[in-house]
C-alpha cells in the first residue's frame, strides 16, 4: 500500500519524507490557501522534496478553464499529477488528459458509480472521501469495499486512493481491502508508529542494559 501525505506544509512534508514512509503528496484549494503560498511556488517546492505523485487540483469548473489550468500545473514538474473534480467536465477533463499521457486524480468521490465512470475516463487514482462520509453517518469504508470490488471485476489501472482519513482505524481497514493508496494528515502517519506495549518495552529495554554498564560503540 502507497502512504501519501495530505498538507500543503512543505516543513511536514520535508520531515516526513525523510522517513521513507511517502510514497506522494496530494493537495486541495482549501489546503493550498491555508498554506498562504503562491499554489504554482508550493506545488514546485513540494515536487523537489517528493519523487512520487503530487497531486495539484484545477479550480475552473468548466472543460475549455480547466484545460488551460491543467496545461499550466502539468510544466511545474513530471510528478504533478492533475486533480479534477467528479463533475462531468471534470472526467471530460480526465479523459483527455489520460490520453495524453497525464497522471489524473479525480476526486470529491461520494459512491461506487462515480467511481466507475473516473475508471472509464482514464483516472491514474479514484479519491472516495471516507472521513466527510462518517460525518454525515454514512459507512465511508463501506465505499471503499464496494468500489475495490467492483474494480477488481475489471481491467482497470485506476488505483484506489482512500481520502479524507482521520484516523488509523481508516487506514488498516484500506489497507485490509486492498485500497493501492491512502491519503492522510501527517498526524495520522505519525500515529501509525505507536502503541504503549512498545514505548513500555523498549523503556525496559533501555534500563536493563543501562545497568549492564556497556556499550555497542565500546565508549
Ligand atoms: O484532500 C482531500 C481529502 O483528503 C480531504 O480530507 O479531512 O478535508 O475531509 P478532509
Amino acid at each position: 500500500m502507497k502512504f501519501f501525505i495530505d498538507t500543503a506544509d512543505v516543513e511536514e512534508i520535508k520531515d516526513l519524507a525523510s522517513t521513507g514512509m511517502v510514497d506522494g503528496v496530494t493537495t486541495n484549494p482549501s489546503l493550498a490557501a491555508a498554506s498562504g503560498k503562491s499554489f504554482l511556488d508550493l506545488i514546485a517546492e513540494i515536487c523537489t522534496v517528493v519523487e512520487g505523485p503530487v497531486s495539484a487540483e484545477v479550480t475552473a469548473t468548466d472543460f475549455e478553464t480547466m484545460m488551460k489550468e491543467a496545461a499550466v500545473l502539468r510544466k511545474i514538474a513530471p510528478n504533478v499529477a492533475i486533480k479534477v473534480p467528479l463533475i462531468p467536465d471534470g472526467l471530460k477533463c480526465c479523459k483527455a488528459l489520460s490520453d495524453d499521457g497525464v497522471m489524473v486524480n479525480v476526486t470529491l468521490c461520494f459512491s461506487a458509480n462515480q467511481a466507475l465512470l473516473a475508471a472509464k475516463a482514464g483516472a491514474a487514482f479514484i479519491s472516495p472521501f471516507v472521513g466527510r462520509l462518517d460525518d454525515i453517518a454514512v459507512d465511508g469504508m463501506n465505499l471503499i469495499d464496494e468500489i475495490c470490488e467492483v474494480y477488481a471485476n475489471y481491467d482497470f489501472s485506476t488505483e484506489v486512493l482512500v481520502a479524507s482519513i482521520r484516523h488509523p482505524m481508516h487506514i488498516l481497514e484500506a489497507a485490509r481491502m486492498g485500497a493501492h493508496v491512502a491519503t492522510m494528515p501527517p498526524k495520522t502517519l505519525r500515529q501509525l508508529y505507536k502503541h504503549p506495549l512498545t514505548d513500555k518495552g523498549l523503556e525496559g529495554f533501555l534500563a536493563d542494559w543501562a545497568k549492564s554498564g556497556q556499550s555497542i560503540l565500546g565508549n
